[in-house]
């Protein structure tokens, strides 16, 4: 944690509760008038005044966790006081004509549900990694029966298309969105759930000269976030390109609610840079929500363990930038195999299957899925329906 001489603003607070979002309203708390309002004291601890629809919504906790978690992540604060209060009737009316006005006026950018854990995976230096854990993590998250969006960020350096062996074209099709054409992505069915990618791997040589045009890496991540038909999702993943730049920053803004899993070698240079990925993360006010250590040694055939990169370079980071270490990952020759196979190795068993087994554990622990049971849209319209008779 930063020392006492941090000056937390308001400012900061309200970037963090941008980043909150009512699952099933699907617009965020700011947006949606949620948001108090914050007091923060000389030590450094905060309370967000939060006004929710009815005090018993199942969706309650869930708010609080993430107000919780977002706020807590900005550098100097201490500790985040939650408080509630219920909307009265009128207070209820008004949200639900703004939440109306604003999907009829601001369509959302995305078509990216509410209720889906957004998490890209990022990291300081290039080469660690990082399209190796997307897959294998989308394709055990998959295996578990979900349905994961995976979106390759990495515009001038895609790899996930040949890491889960897929091939084709991209196509848009006017079938589930209306008017407006959308871009389907790719499916690849695994066990009981689904992977659903787009990728610049998957566009012609002369849709890509067009995606070039602009010359924009950012603008191909922020088409393939806007014109594609998402449909449902538990998770969406975010392969990032190496580096913090641009597309970094990019996603903040257009992705507020994203989540970043932070990935490292062992090495302490390798940390030093990762440090610099959280720090961007933070000033868009994006939630770390875990280290991953990848490359973390060698076991040879004879048993014999080597650290080719050093060791404790995901302790180190996950300490410095206080959040968890979710896995430290060795080097198995079954992931790089199974990455030029296009047969992730999470899905094989051996070591590697059981280390990417775990992952999905830990992530499924810090960025849990969201319920929407017992609080759906139905319920909202008997909240609707009972402002109308009370007014
Ligand atoms: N745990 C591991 N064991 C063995 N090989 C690995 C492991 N993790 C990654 N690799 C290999 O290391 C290389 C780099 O991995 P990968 O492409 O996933 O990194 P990256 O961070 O996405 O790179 P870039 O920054 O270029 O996008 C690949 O050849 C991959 O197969
Ligand atoms: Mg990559």
């Amino acid at each position: 944690m930063a020392g006492q001489s941090t000056i937390i603003s308001e400012e900061a607070v309200l970037g963090a509760m941008r980043g909150v979002i009512d699952p099933e309203l699907g617009d965020d708390l700011v947006d949606l008038g949620m948001y108090l309002g914050c007091e923060i004291a000389a030590d450094g601890s905060v309370t967000v005044k939060v006004a929710l629809t009815t005090a018993g919504c199942p969706l309650r906790a869930q708010l609080q966790r993430d107000v919780t978690e977002r706020v807590g992540s900005i550098p100097g604060i201490t500790s985040v006081h939650v408080l509630t209060s219920e909307m009265s009737a009128g207070q209820k009316k008004e949200l639900m004509a703004r939440a109306r006005r604003r999907a009829q006026d601001h369509p959302p950018a995305t078509e990216i549900p509410g209720r889906t854990r957004v998490l890209a995976i990022s990291s300081g230096k290039g080469g660690v990694g990082k399209s190796s854990v997307t897959v294998n993590l989308a394709a055990g998250l998959a295996a578990r029966g979900l349905t994961v969006g995976l979106l390759d960020a990495d515009i001038a350096g895609f790899s996930v298309p040949r890491m889960l062996g897929m091939e084709g074209r991209l196509e848009a099709s006017k079938a589930n969105s209306g008017d407006q054409a959308r871009i389907e992505p790719m499916t690849k069915v695994v066990g009981p759930g689904l992977i659903k990618v787009v990728s610049m791997g998957f566009l012609s040589p002369e849709d890509e000269a067009i995606m070039w045009r602009g010359l924009m890496l950012l603008r191909g991540v922020q088409h393939f976030l806007e014109e594609v038909a998402w449909g449902d999702l538990d998770y969406l993943l975010v392969d990032m390109p190496p580096g913090t730049g641009d597309v970094q920053m990019g996603l903040a803004r257009m992705l507020p609610r994203a989540e970043m899993l932070i990935v490292t070698t062992p090495a302490l240079a390798a940390q030093k840079v990762a440090v610099r990925a959280a720090d961007m993360a933070r000033k868009g006010y994006l939630r770390v929500a875990g280290v991953i250590e990848n490359m973390s040694g060698f076991t040879c055939d004879h048993g014999e363990h080597y650290e080719l990169f050093g060791a404790g370079g995901g302790e180190r980071l996950a300490h410095q930038i206080g959040a968890p270490l979710l896995a430290r990952i060795p080097i198995e020759p079954a992931v790089s195999i199974g990455g030029d196979r296009g047969e992730p190795a999470a899905l094989h068993g051996g070591e590697a299957g059981r280390v990417f087994a775990a992952l999905v554990d830990a992530v499924l622990e810090v960025a849990p899925l969201v319920e929407m049971q017992g609080c759906t849209a139905r319920m909202l319209d008997a909240v609707e329906a009972a402002v109308a008779k009370q007014a």
